[in-house]
């Protein structure tokens, strides 16, 4: 099964790929506003509020291969926008045999559509779109993580991830866009998840602005087995709940 060949999927992703292309020379002009002294100002989702800033095609079809290859059941987004990238991931967890995308936007009415181009492209049952702040909406995703894509404000990936680590499921996989192009505001970020003494095992690749692509390894080894076609969690899992710290505690 392969959703990225549905025909709604096909003609919704074409579309907004369109629409995204022809923002372009739009958007080198306005680029530059949202910019200070190598960092992005405090406005720029605002300023940005009519753009895409899409994922390429080709890192969707990467997140939809991570998504089936991890076999991911709960997906975590740091910056929706239109929601393009959604359709990719959920179209992973269609073909998984379903899950949730919990995704996040700052800006109210891009949120809005995001759900809307979701439905158009058939996705709506698995997505939960949060409008707000991140650094808020995304501090309980509702349940044990397999795979994260930072794609949101810049210079917040580092505060995101941290606030997600103890959500994430043994071998879960963090993508983040823009490592190389994002300027100083990624700098922190990529540093800290290249070092192996938090957690993770970390590779740039080379895909649009720098695609980082990170698993986290320190989990307490309470990884999910497979049964039966679905995801089923160890049953010290079940005992306490979905929080990997709940789990720590009880091991210490
Ligand atoms: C690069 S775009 C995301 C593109 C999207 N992943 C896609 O492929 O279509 C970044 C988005 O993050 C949103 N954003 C910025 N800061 C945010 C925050 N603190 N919380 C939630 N969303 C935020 C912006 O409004 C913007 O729409």
């Amino acid at each position: 099964m392969n959703s990225l060949a549905d025909p709604n999927v096909v003609k919704v992703l074409d579309r907004l790929h369109r629409e995204a292309e022809a923002q372009t020379p739009e958007l080198r002009k306005r680029m530059a506003a949202t910019r200070e002294g190598g960092q992005m100002t405090e406005d720029w989702p605002e300023q940005m509020r009519d753009f895409y800033l899409p994922v390429s095609r080709e890192q969707g079809r990467f997140l939809y291969q991570t998504v089936r290859a991890v076999r991911a059941e709960r997906v975590v987004e740091f910056g929706t926008s239109f929601g393009v990238s959604s359709i990719y991931l959920t179209a992973g967890l269609r073909d998984n045999g379903g899950g949730i995308l919990v995704g996040s936007e700052l800006v109210e009415d891009k949120a809005v559509t995001a759900r809307q181009n979701l439905a158009a492209a058939g996705l709506a049952e698995y997505t939960e779109i949060r409008s707000g702040d991140a650094r808020e909406t995304l501090a309980d995703p509702g349940g044990l993580v397999d795979v994260v894509l930072l794609d949101g404000g810049p210079g917040m990936y580092l505060e995101i991830v941290e606030l997600l680590v103890p959500h994430l499921r043994d071998g879960a996989v963090v993508v983040a866009d823009n490592i190389e192009s994002g300027g100083e505001d990624e700098q922190p970020y990529a540093k800290w998840i290249r070092d192996p003494a938090h957690g993770f095992v970390s590779s740039s690749i080379v895909m649009k602005g720098g695609t980082e692509y990170s698993v986290w390894v320190s989990g307490t080894g309470v990884s999910g087995t497979k049964v039966s076609g679905t995801m089923q969690h160890s049953p010290l899992h079940a005992v306490v709940g979905d929080n990997r710290l709940d789990i720590a505690r009880r091991l210490l």
